[in-house]
This record gives C-alpha cells, structure tokens and sequence, in this order.
C-alpha cells in the first residue's frame, strides 16, 4: 500500500492498558482491578445524565444534530459567546486533528513542550509539518523558551494548563503575556481539558485571553470531570472564522447524539461539580500525605494526575508499572510520556489511592 510519506514519522499513541485486558493476561478478578492509567474520573456520569443517555437510545435511527445547536446554545449562554464562536468534538482530541487539518501542511512548524500532550505531536506530523519542542522547566510548560522556538513558520503553538503528563499550572498573566508574542496569523491553542480541577482564582482567565486576541483557540472537554470520556464530547471557543475552518473539514454529524444530550444535561449540574473538585482536591492530599510518608517524591499538581518519582525503589523503574499492573493496579509508565523514572497516576476514589499506595509501597 502506498501511504501518504508523512505517516512514517507518526509514532502510534500507546493508551492505557483496559481493566479486562489487564485482568485477562495476569489472571485477576477484573472487579478488583484499578485502572489509574488515563486521568479519568473515578466516578461515573451524574444518575441525572445517565437517564438522558438511556433515553437517547430510542433515537438511534436517526442521525445527531450536525450543529450541536442545543449544546452549543448552552455552551454560547454560559460563556457568554456566541454559537458562532464554538466548536463541538468527538473529545477535545478530535478538535486537535481538526485544527492541525486547517493550519499545517508540509514546511509549516508546530511549537509545544516537550514532553507534553503526545496528540500535538501525532497530529504534526500526520500533516507533514515539522514540531518544534521546548524542554520544560521544573516539571512546566517554559514559555520563554516555547516563545524562542516560533518562527515565520509556526502555525500552531500548543500549550496546555494544567500541564499533561506533569498537572503543573501556570497563572494566566503569564500565558497572557506569552501570547502577546506571538504572531496574529498563528494560532494558539490553549488546551485546558483539565480546567475544572484547577484551584487557582485564575482558572477561567483563558477565556479572557480569548477575548482579547483572535488567534488564541480554548479547548475544554466533558472527558474529565464529567466523567464522559467514553461518549467522547469536547468544545473549543474560537473565532467565527477558525470554526468555519474546521467545518470545512470535519464530518458532518462528528458527535453522537447520546453525547451531545449527556453533555448539555451536565451542563445543568454545575454546581455539584464542586464535591467532585474536593474530592479530587482530597485524594490529591492522600496521595501526597501517602507518598511523603514512604519518603516517595512526587510533582504537585493541579489536575486529576500526578507523576510520581519511582527512582531508587528496590524494584527497577521501568518494571514498577509491570509490577503494579501484576498487582492490579494500572499507572502509565512515565518512559511511554517521555517521563522515565516517573510513573503516572490518576487520582483515583480514595479506597483506589489506598491500594495504589499499599501496593507501591510493596515495590519499595
Ligand atoms: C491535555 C489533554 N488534552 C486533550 C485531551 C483529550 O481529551 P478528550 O477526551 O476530550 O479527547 C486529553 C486527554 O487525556 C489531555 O490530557
């Protein structure tokens, strides 16, 4: 088969390894195994959504709205932006595709940290465009440097907050200022699937940013906090002009309709976001209380994840994720992130970081 060139350079996204596959290949009870591998949420969608997305089912037969009109409308009203202005994913990585479909092409570059999100690197290089890195500085995004890394060519720059895979933040008058150096015909996408966890009286400055400057894209998505990943459903706010872009180029009826449906009846629950954050808030402060007490170093964070220094145990680095999976407990090993030495955790309920933490401290 004669593929496009480009494919050659695109390294296959490795996710993480599913509770059964898992379960089948060491021989354990899939119940009891805990998967802390893909920054999910522990918990499932609200008993309220789920009622939405059973009900949906009767209308399989017929296609969703390609618009997402009453999605977007719910989405325009609570930011105050207009339909015009949004944009609906199969999950915010499909908006990263589309993006990277209507800005790059071969001799056009894309600028992002390095290690980051490993889609901005696959969807480069599917283009046939070039990615140029800035190494991170103390475990975050460095905007100096990924501001030294833009050129005439760059027509995409990166940059999530908080960070992916290390949960580092930084404050928006930063990345405001970063912005401003870059150039208007360049976008920036701001990739803040993380946002609702975000402890900071700044998390929502992004959006202001978006007022301010055209070319700043902000990607938000139901995967996390929601606890939607599996109907895959993210949004960006953009400009009319980059939406009208990215319809050029997506598929007509690219959300399902269950997926719109749980996604605008989420949007209705706003407030019970709150337990969710403490609870997440909560099991950040287990993990670490956990992870000092076995004298375990680890990167704060201001996600649903953390890395955690896995150096120096009596079982070799590179085997903890193997060993803990044996144990039935799935991390993401930090060298499939560009993280050796680190494995990647999520913040599980709080009986899942006590397992986690038992069975690390078993590898000590
Ligand atoms: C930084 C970042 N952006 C985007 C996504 C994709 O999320 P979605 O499920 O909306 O495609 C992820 C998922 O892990 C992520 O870590």
């Amino acid at each position: 088969m004669k593929f496009v060139p480009q494919l050659e350079n695109v390294t296959l996204y490795v996710a993480g390894a599913p509770v059964e596959a898992v379960a089948r290949r060491y021989g354990l009870d899939p119940q009891k195994v805990i998967k802390l591998a893909s920054n999910e949420s522990p918990l499932p969608p609200f008993p309220e959504v789920l009622e939405v997305i059973t009900r949906k089912f009767n209308d399989l037969n017929r296609y969703p709205d390609s618009e997402c009109r009453d999605l977007k409308a719910a989405l325009a009203e609570r930011y105050g932006v207009t339909p015009e202005e949004l944009v609906v994913g199969n999950g915010s990585c499909e908006l990263l595709i589309w993006l990277s479909l209507v800005m790059l092409e071969p001799g056009a570059e894309a600028v992002f940290s390095d290690p980051t999100f490993l889609v901005y690197e696959e969807a480069t290089r599917a283009r046939g465009a070039r990615p140029v890195k800035a190494p991170l500085k103390d475990f975050a995004n460095d905007l100096e440097a990924l501001a030294a890394a833009v050129t005439g060519r760059t027509r995409i720059v990166f940059l999530t907050n908080p960070h992916n895979p290390t949960g580092s933040y930084l404050p928006y008058a930063d990345i405001s200022r970063f912005a401003a150096t870059i150039p208007e015909d360049c976008l920036l996408v701001l990739d803040e699937a993380y946002n609702e966890y975000v402890e900071e009286p700044d998390s929502q400055d992004g959006l202001k940013l978006w007022r301010e400057r055209p070319n700043v894209v902000v990607l938000r998505t139901f995967s996390k906090i929601y606890g939607l990943c599996g109907l895959r459903v993210g949004y960006g706010i953009c400009s009319p002009e980059v939406k009208e872009a990215v319809d050029k180029v997506r598929q007509p009826f690219n959300v399902n309709m269950p997926a719109q449906a749980a996604a605008l009846a989420s949007l209705g629950l706003e407030e019970r976001l709150q337990e969710r954050r403490a609870l997440n808030n909560a099991g950040r402060r287990q993990l670490y209380d956990g992870l000092a007490a076995m004298g375990v170093k680890y990167v704060q964070t201001q996600s649903n994840f953390m890395l955690v220094d896995v150096n120096g145990m009596s079982t070799p680095a590179d085997n903890v994720p193997e060993e803990l999976m044996k144990r039935g407990v799935i991390v993401r090993p930090g060298r499939t992130l560009a993280c050796p030495g680190y494995i990647r955790v999520s913040v599980g309920t709080e009986a899942e970081n006590s397992v986690f933490l038992e069975k690390l401290a078993g590898l000590k």
